[in-house]
């Protein structure tokens, strides 16, 4: 598939939660978008921030060729404040799609699909979720927020058929109080595939869940600078190669960020 490196444009851009923005963008890009969990690179508007930032498309509708990002600012002086000023109609230099996502060529009608989303871990699930949803699968999603106020997509989700949400918070503002961990526990059906996307403690967790199953699909973070597999930046230890001493490395950005459970050490 090819990479596209193109001026996108704010189809618009708000705040949806506290420090959180939804972008919706539009371009060619879009109609390349495959899988559920590829990122886009963009640049941030501002000369002195060479790097890109990794953001995972939310959704996209081809039809209108928009895709929708979500994501987290941090102080004055970090790219994705800079990114959080641009209005509708202004361009962003965007790379992508890059990466492999979910696979979800499996999924059958009437499977019982679990999706655990931590954070600013949870965008990427919803396009999984609506995708999934259109195969028919019955689809459990357990959200977890540091608190009500960095709650995203929760409506997003609940809106879809064949969903059902539960959400939990850190500090009980909203929702069952403490991690997924314990919605998890809480869990009676069996579930047939588990895709997951969050903090690390949290992808942890989930991995000590559900590791004797086949299809469990983790999504995962690195520092990156070229997005394309040219820098190794990015390289995550596998269990093969614990050490990193084969010289056969995993890239995040090429190889993932989707990984099969058990095959990175996390
Ligand atoms: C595959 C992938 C998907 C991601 N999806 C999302 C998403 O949907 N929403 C979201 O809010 N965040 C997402 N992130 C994390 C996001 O890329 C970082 O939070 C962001 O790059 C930080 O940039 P900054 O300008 O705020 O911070 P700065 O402090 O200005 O960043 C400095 C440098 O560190 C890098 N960096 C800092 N934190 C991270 C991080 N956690 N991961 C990777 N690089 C980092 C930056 O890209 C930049 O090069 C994703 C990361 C990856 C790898
Ligand atoms: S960021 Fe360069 S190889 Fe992954």
């Amino acid at each position: 598939m090819p990479i596209l490196q193109e001026m996108m444009t704010i189809v618009s851009q708000k705040e949806v939660a506290h420090h959180i923005f939804e972008m919706v963008l539009t371009g060619e890009i879009v109609l390349d978008l495959d899988q559920p969990g590829q990122f886009l690179h963009l640049k941030a508007p501002n000369e002195s921030l060479l790097l890109r930032r990794p953001i995972s498309i939310s959704s996209w509708d081809k039809n209108k060729k928009t895709c929708t990002i979500l994501y987290r600012i941090g102080d004055e002086t970090s790219g994705t404040y800079a990114l959080s000023a641009l209005t509708e109609g202004q361009n962003v230099d965007v790379m992508g799609p890059l990466g492999h996502g979910f696979p979800l060529a499996q999924v059958k009608k009437d499977e019982h699909i679990l999706l655990v989303g931590g954070g600013i871990g949870v965008p990427p699930l919803y396009e999984l979720a609506k995708q999934l949803d259109q195969k028919g699968a019955k689809i459990t999603v357990l959200l977890g927020f540091a608190s009500k106020e960095v709650k995203i997509l929760e409506e997003e989700f609940e809106a879809l058929a064949h969903v059902s949400v539960n959400v939990t918070t850190d500090d009980g503002s909203y929702g069952t109080k403490g991690h997924v961990g314990g919605l998890m526990d809480a869990l009676t059906t069996p579930v047939d595939a588990v895709y997951t996307c969050g903090a690390p403690a949290m992808l942890k967790a989930v991995y000590q869940h559900y590791h004797d199953l086949e299809r469990l699909y983790i999504s995962t973070e690195s520092r990156m600078a070229c997005g394309i597999g040219a820098c190794y930046a990015c390289v995550v230890h596998t269990k093969d190669d614990p050490t990193g001493a084969s010289g056969h490395a995993l890239k995040v950005c090429e190889d993932g960020p989707v990984f099969n459970g058990g095959e990175i050490i996390l």
